[in-house]
C-alpha cells in the first residue's frame, strides 16, 4: 500500500516512515525540506498521487494561541483538500491525550483545531491521542534552559516511546478508518522533573532544574490532566528501557 507521512523528517514522522517500510509499504515522505509545504499546498497534489492513506505527524513552530491555531488549521485544511482531490481513503492524525480539558495551552488549541477539521472533513479518519513522548522532558528543558538553569513543571505524565507510537501509527494507517481511537500511552506514570533529571544525567549534562508552575505549563495541567483514560492502549517500552538506549 502507498502511504504518505506528513512530517516525515520529524521525530515521530521519520520513525513512522521506517515502521511502514519495514512492513513492506511504499512510503511518500512529506515535509518542507523535501519540497512539499502544507502551509501553501506547494507540491501536495503530486505527492499524493496513488496514495491510499496519510499520517499527519507534522508540528507547529512555537507560537501564541492564534498563530498556532492558524498554522495547524491551514496546514490541515490544505492537506485534507489535497487528499480529497487525490481520492485518499484514510487520514490519520497524531494528537495528544487530554487536550480537550486544558484551555490555556497554545499548542493544544492548535491540536483541537486539527481534530475539528479532520472530524468534519471529507476524508475517512482516525484520530490517535498519544501521551507525551519519552524525550518530552528533554525537549522542555531545551525550551526553558538559560545559563545552566531550567524551570520545569512537575507534570504527571505516562510517556510513550517514540518508536512505539510510530509502530502504532503505521499499523492504524494501513487498516480501516476508526474515528476517534482510544488513548495511547506508555506503561508507567512519571514526574516530568524526574524524567528531565534522569535524561540529563544519561546525556552527561549539568543543568539545574527548578520545579515550578510558572514556566511553560500552568496548574491547569497538574493532577491527572495528562494521564490516559480508562482502557488506554499501553505500549511496551518503559522510560528506563528508552533511557538505557540513549546512553
Ligand atoms: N512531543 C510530545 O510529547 C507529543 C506527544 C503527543 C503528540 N505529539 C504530537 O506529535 C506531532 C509530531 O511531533 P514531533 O515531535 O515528531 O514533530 P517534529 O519533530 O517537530 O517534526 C515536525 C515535522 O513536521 C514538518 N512540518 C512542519 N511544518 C510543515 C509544513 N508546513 N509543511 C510540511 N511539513 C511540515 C517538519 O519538517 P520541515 O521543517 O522540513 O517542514 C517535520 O518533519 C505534533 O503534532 C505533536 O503535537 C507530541
Amino acid at each position: 500500500m502507498r502511504v504518505a507521512v506528513a512530517g516525515a523528517t520529524g521525530n515521530i514522522g521519520s520513525l513512522t516512515v521506517a515502521a511502514l517500510r519495514r512492513a513492506g509499504h511504499d512510503v511518500v515522505r512529506i515535509s518542507r525540506s523535501l519540497g512539499v509545504d502544507l502551509s501553501t499546498g506547494d507540491g501536495l497534489d503530486a505527492a499524493l498521487t496513488g496514495v491510499g492513506a496519510v499520517v499527519d505527524a507534522t508540528n507547529a513552530p512555537p507560537g501564541d494561541r492564534d498563530g498556532t491555531v492558524q498554522y495547524l488549521g491551514t496546514a490541515t485544511a490544505n492537506l485534507l483538500a489535497a487528499e480529497e482531490r487525490a481520492g485518499v481513503a484514510h487520514h490519520v492524525l497524531l494528537s495528544i491525550v487530554g487536550i480537550h480539558g486544558i484551555e490555556g495551552n497554545p499548542h493544544y488549541a492548535g491540536k483541537r483545531e486539527q481534530e475539528r477539521l479532520v472530524a468534519a472533513g471529507p476524508v475517512p479518519w482516525t484520530i490517535v491521542p498519544a501521551t507525551q513522548f519519552h524525550d518530552f522532558a528533554e525537549m522542555v528543558v531545551g525550551w526553558t534552559e538559560h545559563d545552566g538553569v531550567a524551570p520545569i513543571a512537575p507534570l504527571l505524565v505516562q510517556p510513550i516511546a517514540p518508536a512505539d507510537i510510530a509502530d502504532i501509527l503505521a499499523e492504524i494507517a494501513t487498516g480501516a478508518p476508526q474515528g476517534r481511537y482510544g488513548d495511547v500511552a506508555g506503561p508507567d506514570p512519571q514526574d516530568l522533573v524526574d524524567m528531565a533529571r534522569r535524561t540529563l544525567t544519561a546525556r552527561g549534562r549539568e543543568v539545574k532544574l527548578v520545579p515550578t508552575w510558572s514556566s511553560v505549563f500552568g496548574l491547569e495541567m497538574s493532577g491527572n490532566a495528562l494521564l490516559p483514560g480508562e482502557g488506554a492502549r499501553i505500549a511496551p517500552t518503559t522510560f528506563e528501557e528508552w533511557l538505557a538506549q540513549q546512553r
